[in-house]
């Protein structure tokens, strides 16, 4: 039989959907004439009403057309309802499908429900009930359709939220760099302006230039230009981060690099009246990373154990060669310790272990939880910015190295810093 589309006049139309724009759209499939222009009758004021006689042209209107509800008979000759239903659901899952029974079987009625029909109505059926169980149909259909739509709405929101927080990590990130650099330079240039005084005072002293003041003004201008060049090294080092995101993984001979930092530390202001105690590292050893990182870590981990009290205490710096990975298992974070970077941590040998160790007062659990965020600080304004941990938490990451915390109250506290390393030839460490 033939189908025929009929599509009611729009001043009639009463809006029974939520769906946007369009009236909904009604199948309906039966192969018989008189009930289907029944239904018709019914719903034309409501809906596109689609009419066919058969499942397979039941299935092709619904190709062609965004049908919301359908209303298939179950026995039909040829395909039956069930299939219809069936195939209705693959063409498109969203479509709602009331059936119609006469005489069969709750195992029919069953099966029907397991393939999502919406609900069915037994023959002979008054309007009220049909007109019930359509209204229902489309009810949920919008409502699906609307928990569909706002899923995806949500799902743009999200990614989109997403990449806007990763362009402010980045911007942040770029923020604590600059800061960062200003920070690490900040060391240098006190050193710097410190000896200039020192020349300046020895130059106003003196009428005439001795041979013994020629050698403080070369003792005193080498120390210069070694703090300018380690100033013009870290920007060069940052730039090249912002640009790259990324380090060269230079290697740095670990005995010339204690030589320096112990050269910095000494003259560093925060270590005046403290005592400072560098062991050296007798093998020949070198640090897979940049030799100005390997500084830095030890300069800021330095100069927090020297600033964290007042009282004249001892700060102790010592290296050790490790031959053997770390049992990892045994660093846990607990209130009193913290282990740093144990995803990225490259823990095979040989390892340097760096040990910076003060007897001041140690840190109060909430303090340890806290120190690697970037701004943290227990100091005033003037002592710190909060930056120091933050700078060396992310050189040691970039290093594939980690660092342990140990602190207790009253008795101090523990910095070991675990770097990739390797071995040099035993001539070359000699040179260093
Ligand atoms: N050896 C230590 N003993 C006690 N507390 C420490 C020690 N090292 C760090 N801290 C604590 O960790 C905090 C953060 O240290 P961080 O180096 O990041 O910043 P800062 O030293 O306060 O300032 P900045 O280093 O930027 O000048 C310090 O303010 C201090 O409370
Ligand atoms: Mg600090």
């Amino acid at each position: 039989m033939s189908t025929m589309k009929m599509i009611p006049d729009a001043a009639n139309t009463a809006p029974v959907s939520a769906l946007p724009r369009r009236k909904p759209v009604l199948l309906i499939v039966d192969d018989e004439e008189g009930p289907r222009q029944s239904l018709q009758v019914i719903f034309k004021d409501d809906f596109e009403v689609l009419l066919a006689s058969d499942g397979p042209t039941a299935i092709a209107l619904a190709q062609q057309h965004p049908v919301d509800v359908a209303i298939t008979d179950i026995r039909m000759a040829g395909m039956s309802g069930l299939e219809v239903l069936e195939r209705l659901k693959h063409v498109n899952p969203g479509i709602e499908v009331v059936v119609i029974t006469a005489y069969e079987t709750t195992e029919t009625i069953r099966q029907a429900l397991r393939l999502q029909a919406c609900d069915y109505i037994n023959k002979p059926f008054d309007v009220a009930t049909i007109r019930a169980a359509v209204q229902r149909a489309l009810q949920r259909h919008t409502l699906e359709y609307e928990l569909h739509h706002n899923a995806e709405h949500v799902q743009a929101l999200r990614a989109e939220l997403q990449n806007q927080r990763i362009a402010e990590q980045i911007a942040q990130t770029r923020g604590e760099i600059y800061a960062s650099i200003i920070h690490d330079i900040n060391g240098p240039l006190t050193v710097i302006s410190g000896y200039l005084q020192m020349l300046n005072q020895r130059l106003n002293q003196v009428q005439r230039l001795e041979a013994s003041d020629l050698e403080f003004f070369r003792e005193r201008l080498r120390v210069i230009t070694r703090q300018v060049t380690n100033c013009v090294e870290i920007s060069r080092r940052y730039l090249s981060y912002l640009k790259r995101g990324g380090e060269d993984a230079t290697s740095g001979r670990v005995q010339q690099l204690l030589g320096d930092l112990a050269q910095l530390v000494r003259v560093h202001p925060s270590a005046q009246r403290h005592e400072f105690v560098l062991h050296p590292v007798t093998e020949p050893v070198a640090v897979r990373t940049n030799g100005t990182d390997f500084i830095q870590v030890l300069m800021n981990l330095a100069v927090n154990a020297f600033q964290c009290s007042t009282e004249p205490h001892r700060v102790e710096v010592e290296g050790q060669l490790l031959t053997e990975p770390l049992d990892l298992s045994r660093f846990r974070d607990t209130p009193r310790t913290r282990f740093l970077n144990m995803e990225g941590f490259d823990n095979t040998p040989p390892l340097l272990a760096m040990r910076v160790r003060d007897n001041g007062p140690g840190m109060p659990p909430e303090v340890l939880a806290r120190i690697f965020d970037p701004w943290f600080t227990t100091k005033d304004r003037q002592q710190g910015t909060g930056l120091g941990l933050n700078i060396v938490q992310r050189l040691v990451r970039s290093a594939r190295g980690a660092v342990f915390v140990e602190t207790c109250s009253g008795e101090g506290t523990t910095f070991t810093v675990y770097f990739p390393a390797l071995m040099l030839p035993t001539e070359a460490s000699g040179a260093g």
